[in-house]
């Protein structure tokens, strides 16, 4: 049984905010978030879509096992092989759900589906029912819901009712409805399911006109007791529903809503910064609650006011989001214990092995700069820890570069099992001839679809952290590179992505090239 005066949050961060464009993490970055909003005791984490991909059972599995207190949830199409593969990826949690999901709107049902109203209905009872044959929760999605006939998704929801489901959810899945509006549709579904008292209702909001937690807070407004979100509002299009902001504006507004959570606010600024480190997804400075510039005043006047009364211009603090300055700077004299005391607190949940390797780097990093930030320890540990990998192809061995008056040269070293592979090329910078180059050694010419570099710190000694997207034969992956060298930083994150690329085309089965690498050894 559920208590209706708490609100609470179903996580698809790793499911539907994985589905944006170029976001492709692998088991380990998932099981990494998947600690991580465990530990900010978020009630249930989407995990993924067991059918879609091996990749994304294995992925399933692996969360399942791990996490002990939130429950894990698999998402499925009403067909049998998807919800028995769900059935079968979630088997190792202490808490599952099973999430079943079919479109109920004219447009989809007539044009995706080609189904007529009573097969939606028959599929939907089909499905839930050997959903709820096989696990004992069971939520059903009434897919493109806000664009559905009201009555019709009555009837939709009570067939789900009757076949086993307790958590309806009613989605605005391309975030076409108004606050008004979904408020109405769901007090009438409310209203009009009257499930028993053990179902609880859920929205799972779009963000395509911007309205995705104006949305998600008129839909509690109207007796809706889970939403659903992402870290960041990471998504496609628009992104979903930022569950740092629902979760900050219920906390805030008390007064308004009278609703408990049972999420650790502390944690949200860490699980951001992991979320946007891990998918190469970047947080806007303005966004609202994890922004870089979300507690920042620069107006005068403003600040003049936070400094006589802060609640003057600010309705939150930035500790309650756990957005402050490190307590303690680590430095060369730091040791292992406190470097990993500080991982921890930055949301990093590493195996010894991982730890001593991304200690070492620290350590290295200590000898060229006194201090090593925050940013710079995750920098460290996206680039070191996150983008090696065993099936990692190729490695940045060494590189120079020559700035000549109108063109520049760059000299690249890899390693490719066991061998060193060097050529050379001109660009129009440097980043362009070391980039020309490093694709004459791969063989292989991706398109550069995103370049950014930023420093970990406002300090001139801060690390220089390279992010990058490359797209080739019709799939994208991203890379991080960290270092002093802002040239190096940004090669780094080039070879990281082409390797990253090689294993979503191991995963998709996709060839990329002949992926024997064209350079010629070194020294030739
Ligand atoms: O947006 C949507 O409708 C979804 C469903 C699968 C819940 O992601
Ligand atoms: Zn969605």
């Amino acid at each position: 049984m559920f208590d209706p005066n708490r609100v609470y949050f179903f996580d698809t961060t790793l499911r539907d905010g994985e589905q944006a464009a170029g976001v492709n993490l692998n088991v380990a970055e998932k099981l990494q978030i998947a600690k991580q909003l465990e530990k900010m005791r978020v009630d249930v984490i989407e995990a993924g879509f067991p059918a879609a991909s091996p990749g994304d059972f294995n992925c399933v599995q692996s969360i399942s096992r791990e996490l002990k207190k939130t429950t894990v949830c698999g998402l499925a199409r009403t067909k049998e092989g998807d919800i028995r593969a769900a059935a079968q990826a979630l088997a190792p949690a202490e808490n599952a759900r099973l999430h079943v999901f079919l479109a109920t709107s004219p447009i989809h049902m007539e044009y995706k589906l080609k189904m007529s109203q009573e097969e939606v209905l028959a599929e939907i009872r089909s499905g839930v029912s050997l959903a709820r044959s096989l696990m004992a929760e069971v939520e059903f999605s009434a897919e493109d819901a806000s664009r559905s006939d009201v009555e019709f998704l009555i009837r939709a929801f009570k067939i789900a009712v009757d076949s086993g489901a307790t958590i309806l959810n009613i989605p605005d899945t391309v975030g076409y409805a108004m606050p008004e509006e979904f408020l109405r549709l769901c007090g009438a579904i409310i209203d009009g399911v009257g499930a028993p008292g053990n179902v609880i209702y859920s929205v799972h909001a779009h963000n395509d006109l911007g309205l995705a937690t104006a949305n998600s807070l008129a839909a509690i407004r109207a007796g809706v007791r889970q939403v659903e979100g992402t870290i960041n509002g990471m998504g496609e299009r628009g992104g979903n529903s930022a569950i740092e902001e629902v979760v900050m504006g219920l906390k805030t507004r008390s007064d308004f809503f009278g609703l408990s959570t049972s999420i650790e606010t502390k944690r949200l600024y860490p699980v951001s910064r992991l979320v946007s480190r891990l998918s190469g997804v970047f947080v806007p400075p303005n966004k609202a609650v994890v922004g870089a510039n979300a507690f920042a005043h620069e107006a005068g006047v403003h600040q003049h006011g936070v400094l006589a009364k802060r609640e003057t211009y600010e309705i939150m603090r930035a500790e309650d989001v756990g957005c402050t300055p490190a307590v303690m700077v680590l430095g060369k004299h730091s040791g292992r214990h406190a470097f990993k005391d500080r991982l921890e607190s930055l949301g990093y949940n590493l195996d010894d092995i991982q730890i001593t390797r991304a200690f070492e780097s620290f350590k290295k990093l200590c000898d060229e700069k006194k201090e090593a930030t925050d940013g710079d320890i995750e920098a460290i540990i996206a680039d070191e820890i996150f983008s090696v990998r065993p099936e990692c192809h190729y490695e940045l061995k060494d590189y120079t570069v020559f700035v000549g008056p109108g063109l520049t040269t760059a000299t690249i070293v890899l390693a490719r099992d066991g061998a060193e592979l060097k050529d050379a090329a001109t660009g129009n910078g440097p980043v362009d001839a070391a980039y020309s180059a490093v694709k004459r050694i791969i063989g292989l010419d991706p398109k550069l679809d995103s370049f950014r570099i930023a420093a970990t710190s406002e300090r001139s000694n801060a690390m220089g952290e390279a992010q990058v997207v490359l797209s080739l034969n019709g799939l994208r992956a991203q890379g991080n590179g960290a270092s002093t060298d802002v040239i190096k930083a940004s090669v780094r994150a080039y070879v990281n992505a082409v390797n990253r690329l090689y294993s979503v085309a191991a995963v998709k089965e996709v060839k990329l090239g002949n992926g024997n690498g064209g350079g010629a050894p070194a020294g030739a």
